[in-house]
């Protein structure tokens, strides 16, 4: 999704300013789009690591999934500027009050699905199935006090 709004924005700009591909990436990229494009990731991701487990396998149709989590966890923090609980979005203003908090959740999230990776990749599907439980708790961990209903 942010090829799209780069792309939007890439049309804009070569119009009206004829600037760079990296400026306008800066000026075009919504954050609010962005992390929701990243959690959206994580509940497919999600479903299709749930699947694996009620079959008990395969683990390295886990691997993927977990990746995609992996990944938004390490990327998604980058989408929070100040400002940005303004607009489309469910995300609390808690957040920007309790910076630290919400980075630690995210950390326990990062960490748990890192994790599920790993041992995914080891093809242990009784750790994978405790480690999507691990998973899931992290995701409602911060949704029960960032994420507004
Ligand atoms: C550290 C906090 C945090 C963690 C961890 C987290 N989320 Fe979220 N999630 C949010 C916030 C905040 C929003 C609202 C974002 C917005 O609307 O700007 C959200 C939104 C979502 C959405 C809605 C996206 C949309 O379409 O707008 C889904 C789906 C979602 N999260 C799934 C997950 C799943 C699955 C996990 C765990 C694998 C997870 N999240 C972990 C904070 C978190």
């Amino acid at each position: 999704m942010t090829i799209h709004w780069n792309r939007v924005g890439l049309a804009a700009a070569t119009l009206a300013l004829g600037i760079g591909f990296a400026g306008v990436t800066v000026a075009q990229t919504d954050p609010i789009k962005a992390r929701q494009e990243l959690y959206k990731a994580n509940g497919g991701a999600m479903r299709a690591i749930k699947a694996a487990v009620d079959a008990n396998g395969p683990a390295a149709a886990v691997v993927p999934e977990a990746g995609k989590l992996v990944n938004t966890f390490k990327t998604v923090t980058a989408h929070y500027p100040a400002g940005s609980d303004k607009g489309e979005t469910k995300a609390s203003a808690d957040i920007w009050k309790n910076k630290a908090d919400f980075d630690k959740l995210n950390a326990d999230a990062l960490a748990a699905a890192t994790k599920l990776e790993t041992d995914a990749k080891a093809g242990d599907m009784t750790l994978v199935a405790a480690d999507f439980r691990a998973v899931g708790a992290t995701c409602g961990a911060c949704h029960d006090k960032y994420r507004l209903k």
